[in-house]
């Protein structure tokens, strides 16, 4: 599978600290070099290729007005000398900062659209960006699709290589999920592998259910194209949805306890949208299911504009 180089993999693998008796170490794919990284970068690695084989002169996606995937997918195209157009959507989420700042310094063209009219704005872009002779190529929200899966897929065979390097047996991933596509990604890998490491998503929004119908759907279809033959079962998906709080980006008083935490301890930044309500819910599932003994993998996927849209939040607890 064609792609174009955006990411410095692989991506580093630190040791954390211990917890209850087990080793944390985090995968650094906050790292990924490009706009200050996130796992969206490798998605992006194979979706611009596709665009670029495709001839494409304009990429459109969609998401938040504080969306991670929207700042890196206006960093690639920009830097692959690609328009961006961001159909992004009316939340009550403030977002004078952080990763809307940063969409403007990629010179994107937004389009605003209400939350119950999101695929028809799309079509209507798209047409709109034809009409006036644009190629326009189309990624869906969070770099959701089989090229979004293929990218952790590839990640984790980068996780087996880095473990056999270092002589280390990891029992456990844990990291957060959204649209669920690197999650998927991840337990391609896994299954393909018929490797034993349990990988757990914590949800930062999607309900258990929903999670993991999306999940077993993206593996299908990527086993599917891909043509691999192997059995999947949607009960090997483990996707939690107990550290959601309220709502997506709810942040509550232990999110921002844990990000404390672990600057403390590391200087490593987590958001409190994503990975610090991921990291907390790693550490209550370790606590909550009497793991011990084992080696455990944090993949920090990103999002550190996140932290500076919610400073707020820090001073009030
Ligand atoms: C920082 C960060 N972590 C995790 C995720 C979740 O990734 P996925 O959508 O592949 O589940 C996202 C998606 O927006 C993100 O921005």
């Amino acid at each position: 599978m064609k792609k174009i180089s955006l990411a410095k993999t692989p991506t580093p693998l630190q040791f954390y600290n211990y917890f209850e008796s087990n080793n944390i170490y985090i995968k650094r794919d906050d790292l990924t070099d490009l706009a200050l990284g996130g796992n969206k970068v490798r998605k992006l690695e194979y979706f611009l290729a596709d665009a670029m084989k495709k001839k494409a002169d304009c990429i459109v996606t969609y998401g938040s007005p504080q969306s991670n995937h929207c700042r890196l997918t206006a960093a690639a195209a920009s830097k692959q000398g690609l328009k961006t157009v961001l159909i992004l959507s009316k939340s009550g989420i403030s977002h004078f900062n952080g990763n809307y700042f940063l969409f403007d310094l990629f010179d994107v063209d937004i389009v605003w659209v209400e939350t119950d009219n999101v695929p028809k704005k799309i079509e209507e872009t798209l047409s709109s960006l034809k009409n006036k002779g644009y190629k326009p190529y189309f990624i869906q929200g969070g770099g959701h699709g089989n090229l979004g899966t293929h990218a952790y897929k590839v990640a984790f065979d980068e996780i087996i290589e880095q473990q056999n390097e270092k002589s280390i047996e990891f029992d456990y991933i844990f990291h957060a999920s959204g649209t669920g596509t690197t999650q998927a990604g991840l337990v391609a890998g896994k299954t393909i592998r018929k490797s034993e490491i349990k990988i757990v998503g914590i949800s930062v929004a999607r309900n258990s259910n929903r999670g993991k119908e999306v999940i077993y759907e993206s593996l299908k279809e990527y086993f599917n194209e891909f043509g691999y033959s192997v059995d999947t079962s949607e009960n090997q998906i483990i996707f939690d949805d107990s550290y959601i709080g309220n709502e997506y980006a709810h942040i509550y008083p232990k999110i921002i306890d844990t990000i404390k935490v672990v600057a403390k301890n590391s200087g490593i930044l987590l958001d409190p949208v994503y990975t610090g309500k991921a990291f907390h819910g790693m550490l209550s599932y370790i606590d909550l299911n009497k793991i011990k003994n084992s080696n455990i993998l944090f993949i920090h996927t990103g999002g550190t504009p996140l932290l500076f849209n919610y400073a707020n939040k820090f001073k009030e607890e």
